[in-house]
């Protein structure tokens, strides 16, 4: 068998799945929760793919990429109703490195579950520790629920890391506490900056909040030396003197396309080679390997060689 890089050197190892188009948060960036809610669980539920069906697609995909990650994304895919089942059935297939993005806020209830399930590590979106803040962000009420979740996830033996979009004018004064809760609790956290993707796209400036400025924030209270980025790694770590790590995922400032692994599917079973494309490639219906390969091959070409350049294509639809 012949195996798919590009001329980078870059293959699919790690299979992004969006299982939802639709989330209970309305943040700012994202347009997933200004949606009516029903309406577009239903268009999922009905138009979209059965769980039957992408599993079998992930299926295919991993026999042809043998692949080394699958993380489950949305919307929130908390809300897709065969979670569990979806992350048995990849867990079947032999791959063991199975993971999760989330806003947590369905989490405390379901953390115990998805452990058994296959999950080991959650990453929960969280870009603020105050309440009123929260607000202004997600458009919704919750972190209490988040911290339980959060607390519950850890219990049942799941690495879980904190995101957080920072965002000019926002919640740039919740770096520090965002950060003093990760240490506190000896978890991961890493600052993103803001992607111009979906309603964003051509006016991301309007919020940006560079990694230097969060390393000066951070700077305030904290000395720190740079670790060194492991092969595609989204995020740049940093060590504090007391021994905690913190990342960055500089999207605009330091891009990583150059060893980027990914390979995304969505809801509706099109793959996207990069975020910065909103050209679907169905692989519904998919008979033979040969084709199957030369989608990849298709969605392979779509990867930048230099930086992200933004898109149309919401996390609405892709998760991140
Ligand atoms: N820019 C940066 N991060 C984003 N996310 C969603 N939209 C954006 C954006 N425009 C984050 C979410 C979550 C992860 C999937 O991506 O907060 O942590």
């Amino acid at each position: 068998m012949v195996e798919l890089r590009d001329d980078f050197e870059r293959k699919f190892k790690t299979l992004r799945v969006s299982l939802i188009n639709t989330c209970n948060l309305g943040c700012v960036y994202c347009t997933c929760g200004t949606e009516d809610l029903k309406e577009n669980h239903l268009l999922t539920q009905e138009k979209g793919i059965s769980a039957h069906e992408l599993s079998a697609i992930i299926s295919n995909l991993h026999n042809t990429l043998q692949l080394e990650t699958v993380r489950f994304t949305g919307g929130e895919p908390l809300l897709y109703k065969d979670l569990l089942k979806i992350v048995s059935s990849v867990k079947q297939l032999g791959i063991n490195d199975l993971k999760i993005t989330t806003n947590g806020l369905l989490l405390e209830n379901i953390a115990a579950d998805l452990a058994s399930a296959g999950i080991t590590s959650m990453n929960v979106s969280l870009d603020a520790i105050d309440e009123d803040i929260f607000y202004k962000v997600s458009r919704r009420s919750g972190i209490h629920r988040i911290l339980r979740g959060i607390d519950k996830a850890i219990e049942s033996g799941i690495d879980v890391k904190i995101n957080s979009v920072v965002m000019k004018g926002l919640n740039e004064d919740q770096v520090l506490p965002l950060l003093n809760f990760a240490f506190s609790r000896n978890l991961r956290i890493r600052f993103l900056e803001i992607m111009a993707m979906g309603h964003l796209f051509g006016q991301s400036e309007k919020h940006f909040f560079s990694q230097d400025e969060i390393l000066s924030l951070i700077n305030t209270r904290y000395e720190f030396t740079r670790q060194l980025r492991k092969n595609s790694s989204t995020a740049n770590y940093w060590k504090t003197e007391e021994g905690h790590i913190f990342g960055i995922v500089a999207n605009e400032s330091e891009p990583f396309c150059g060893d980027c692994n990914r390979l995304r599917l969505d809801s509706l079973g099109n793959i996207y080679g990069c975020l910065s494309s909103n050209f679907p490639i169905s692989v519904r219906n998919v008979q033979k390997d040969e084709e199957l390969t030369e989608k990849l091959q298709v969605a392979m070409w779509q990867k930048q060689t230099v930086k992200f350049t933004g898109s149309s294509l919401s996390m609405l639809n892709i998760g991140g």
